[in-house]
């Protein structure tokens, strides 16, 4: 029976990072995945193929309205769908590829299967029938987590979708459903409505994004209508009806009332995701779930159950790829002996549309129901030289700092690059750092970054271009 110091089960971000970092501080590791490609959602179905398809759909998008402005003069660009999925699809295979060269670098072994905990020390790993028993020290739940399902609405993936069908559809839908204004509906919807699709989101709360600064949200929300998305929200989709050759779906108010009906070809279902927890035989194991089916950890990752550790989309917190990385490392530190610790405070979050939106934070609304006193600081793009002379001037920074130490508590972009720019706030707020330090950090010019720099003059009143 093989013996190892930890058994990571899932090689998502989290399981993978998390197996690496143990190899790294000494331990024997094996990784169990029960797909047959490592990499988890991330790189499978979640953050790659979607940022391939974003930019993909972007240059398509670029080439037929933005480069005739600038002088270039290109024919309108024609779409080959099966070339773009062949484009994503290389992206996918080039990091699965990456992950099994650092499993082999790192002297990781890969056990292809099912993991099942039987207990502290033993997991048994089942594939075609045949199953193994291993036993290790140390066992970390990785399993991440799957989509959340409408009552009623059964996904064949085909005509009604989650984000796994909406990064392989066939062909454009000429209508597009999309239920839930989330993160996936407006990055997915951007991505077809680029390539020609007419998109409508259903939305259940009366805003776009929620979690996300409500001013910033508001912007996008008027920016993604500019860009011809249409929203009906406040509203919720009760079933959808695949008789016809187009699918008939009921919506209602979501306060309750008359229902409509939309007719659209494909409707995208995405209201969030569950923990996946399925086969693993916690409840066997004596392994603890909380009220909304998560692994239940304490500060230090461990579950109930000893030696059992958890990380992930499986636990509580933002379902991110970077918050699952940064546990993992964490986890494997915690087992070496080490002092493994995620900042939670500073998690930023991206939504990859044009124009990205990213924070990291607190957000205004945060800041009130804390009754925690702040001042503002606020630049637009339309005042940043680079974004003028490049035509794109869409969105703003807003920094949040403490009205009494102007320590940075949030930090709010919406234009081109935020996902970029987000970080040198993430660095500040890290280090406790106040928008003072912000405001006199010498940031190159022309660069959109010196929008951060003006929104941090704002928060003392004294904004140079503005
Ligand atoms: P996962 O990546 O879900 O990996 C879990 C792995 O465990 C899987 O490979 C699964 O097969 C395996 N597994 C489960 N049970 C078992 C078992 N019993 N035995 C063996 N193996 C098992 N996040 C971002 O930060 N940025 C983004 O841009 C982004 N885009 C996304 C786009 C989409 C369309 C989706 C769906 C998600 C996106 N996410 C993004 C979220 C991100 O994918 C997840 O937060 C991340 O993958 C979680 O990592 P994880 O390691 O916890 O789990
Ligand atoms: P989400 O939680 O971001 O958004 C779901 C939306 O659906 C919410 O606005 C919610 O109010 C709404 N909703 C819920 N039930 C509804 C109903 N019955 N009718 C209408 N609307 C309803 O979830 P989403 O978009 O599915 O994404 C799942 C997770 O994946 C995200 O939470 C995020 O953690 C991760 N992700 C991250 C990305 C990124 O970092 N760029 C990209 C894509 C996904």
């Amino acid at each position: 029976m093989a013996t190892y110091d930890l058994v990571v089960i899932g090689t998502g971000p989290g399981g993978y990072v998390c197996a690496v970092r143990a190899a790294q501080l000494g331990m024997k590791v094996a990784v169990v995945e029960k797909d047959a490609t490592l990499g988890g959602t991330c790189l499978n179905v979640g953050c790659m193929p979607s940022k391939a398809l974003l930019h993909a759909s972007e240059m398509f998008e670029e080439a037929a309205h933005s480069f005739a402005k600038m002088g270039v003069s290109v024919s309108a660009p024609k779409l080959e769908l099966p070339a773009m999925m062949n484009f994503k699809q290389q992206g996918i295979d080039g990091n699965v590829k990456g992950v099994e060269f650092l499993m082999k670098k790192n002297k990781i072994d890969v056990l292809k299967g099912t993991g099942k905990i039987l207990g502290t020390g033993k997991v048994e790993v089942s594939a075609d029938g045949k199953s193994q028993v291993v036993e290790t020290k140390n066992i970390v739940i990785a399993t991440g987590s799957d989509i959340a399902r409408l009552k009623g609405i059964e996904i064949d993936e085909k005509r009604i979708v989650s984000s796994t069908g909406a990064l392989s559809l066939d062909k454009v839908p000429g209508k597009l459903l999309i239920v839930g204004a989330g993160v996936i509906g407006l990055e997915l919807g951007s991505v077809w409505k680029r390539l020609g699709a007419e998109v409508v989101v259903v939305e259940f709360l009366d805003r776009i994004l929620p979690g996300m600064d409500g001013e910033i949200a508001k912007q996008f929300q008027r920016i993604l209508e500019k860009q011809g998305f249409a929203f009906k929200l406040g509203a919720k989709v009760t079933a959808v009806d695949t008789s016809g050759k187009s699918l008939k779906a009921t919506i209602e108010p979501a306060a309750g009332g008359a229902a409509e009906t939309l007719e659209a070809d494909v409707v995208l279902v995405c209201i969030g995701r569950v923990p996946y927890t399925d086969g693993l035989g916690l409840k066997e194991a004596g392994v603890a779930l909380d009220n909304r089916g998560r692994v239940q950890i304490d500060p230090h990752f461990a579950t109930s159950v000893k030696g059992v550790y958890a990380i992930g989309d499986v636990v509580a917190g933002p379902m991110l790829a970077h918050k699952a990385e940064d546990e993992g490392v964490a986890v494997a530190e915690i087992i070496a002996g080490q002092a493994g610790h995620v900042n939670y405070d500073v998690i930023p979050g991206v939504v990859y549309t044009t124009p990205e939106v990213s924070s990291v934070g607190k957000t205004e609304e945060e800041l009130k129901q804390a009754g925690q006193a702040y001042t503002v600081g606020k630049f637009p793009f339309t005042a940043n030289g680079r974004s003028k002379v490049n035509q794109t001037t869409d969105g703003f920074v807003k920094i949040l700092a403490d009205a009494k130490t102007d320590r940075v508590l949030g930090v709010h972009i919406i234009g081109r690059e935020a996902g970029e720019m987000i970080h040198e706030a993430c660095v500040l707020m890290e280090f406790g750092g106040s928008a003072e330090d912000l405001a006199r950090t010498c940031h190159a010019h022309p660069t959109r970054s010196e929008a951060i720099k003006e929104a941090a003059l704002a928060v003392g009143k004294r904004a140079i271009h503005m």
